[in-house]
């Protein structure tokens, strides 16, 4: 029988391994793209999982909506033991829990209307009389800013712009009625311009539906803007999670503080570091940021890095917790 968690948060991410398979110059070998992540996100609450690009950020949220098979780890939901599921309990557990991608028109198919991708999941997970479709559709439509609805519903999605393509996918996400929902780097494809409103859409959710989201973004600003609190990657591995204002205004881990010089006005005193990607391999030791870190130490690079809790919800995976607090206010 499936183990059981508290209650009180509505996903809990423990432990996380995923391995997959990599060919090493024609020999068989494995990575590990995500290593021992976890983090909780409560009912109604947005967290964002903010890293560079192979940070592990999408293998995380694939593992969530149950299609990646973790290697070692915990995942609960609502307190039920999802870490491993039958097909069955895969599918039930889609009503509960979606994905939104990056790309919308991937995500959707070319042959059907706006109307067909929403009657599908509508009938599916909640079992809407045929009397009472064109209502919901209506509804979802308008729930996403898509008017007028009456219009909208018959055209293809070829038709509609990609910020019209991303409402449709958010909207058909909706019409599981799920409580927790997935959004992999859902503005990133986007015009600048209307990257706002997709985000305005995601906040308004958590508002006014309480639906629990993990935000997945390269983009400490917008994490910022709609997550309550953020959780930074690097090379599959946890280094710093707490509220987004003090990820933001007092970040404690070299690399968010590296990521911060990235976000716009906020350049200027923060270390420099070359582009190298990180080693996922299975034999890696110490922490992934080692090689780039200016602060690094002999035993960053072999070592256990501990998680220190440095507030009461900010936790930092960094040997300088231990050593002497002045090493980053002197250090270059
Ligand atoms: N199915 C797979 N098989 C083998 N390797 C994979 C697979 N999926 C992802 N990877 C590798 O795992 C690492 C992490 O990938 P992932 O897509 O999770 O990163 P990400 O943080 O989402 O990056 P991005 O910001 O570019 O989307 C990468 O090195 C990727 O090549
Ligand atoms: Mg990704």
């Amino acid at each position: 029988m499936a183990s059981s968690e508290p209650q009180n948060s509505l996903v809990k991410v423990d432990n996380l391994t995923v391995r997959f398979a990599a060919k090493n110059r024609g020999r068989r070998s494995y990575i590990e793209p995500v290593r021992q992540v976890s983090f909780d996100i409560a009912p109604g609450e947005v967290l964002a999982l903010v890293g560079e690009s192979g940070s592990g950020k999408t293998t995380i949220g694939r593992t969530l909506v149950k299609v990646v098979e973790p290697f070692g780890g915990h995942l609960y939901f609502d307190g039920r033991d999802i870490t491993h599921l039958g097909s069955r309990a895969v599918r039930s557990l889609h009503s509960e829990v979606q994905m939104i991608f990056q790309d919308p028109f991937a995500a959707l198919n070319p042959t059907a209307t706006i109307q067909e991708h929403l009657v599908l999941p509508l009938r599916v997970y909640q079992r809407v009389p045929s009397t009472k479709l064109n209502l919901r559709v209506r509804e979802l439509l308008e729930q996403v800013g898509l008017s007028p609805a009456e219009e909208l519903r018959h055209k293809y999605p070829h038709e509609l712009s990609g910020g019209q393509r991303q409402r449709v996918v958010i909207a058909r996400s909706l019409a599981a009625n799920p409580r927790f929902i997935v959004a992999d780097e859902p503005v990133s494809m986007l015009d600048v311009s209307i990257r706002a409103d997709i985000l305005k859409i995601l906040r308004n959710l958590r508002d006014s539906l309480k639906i629990s989201l993990l935000y997945i973004t390269h983009d400490l600003a917008s994490a910022r803007y709609l997550s309550d609190r953020i959780t930074v990657l690097y090379g599959g591995q946890v280094m710093e999670v707490g509220t987004s204002r003090d990820i933001v205004k007092n970040p404690r881990h070299p690399y968010t503080r590296l990521l911060l010089a990235a976000v716009p006005g906020r350049e200027g005193d923060l270390p420099q570091a070359s582009e190298a990607a990180p080693d996922l391999s299975v034999e890696r030791q110490g922490c992934p940021f080692a090689p780039r870190c200016p602060y690094t130490m002999d035993d960053c690079r072999t070592g256990d890095i501990p998680v220190r809790s440095v507030g009461s919800r900010h936790q930092v995976a960094c040997l300088l917790e231990e050593t002497d607090k002045d090493v980053l206010a002197s250090a270059p």
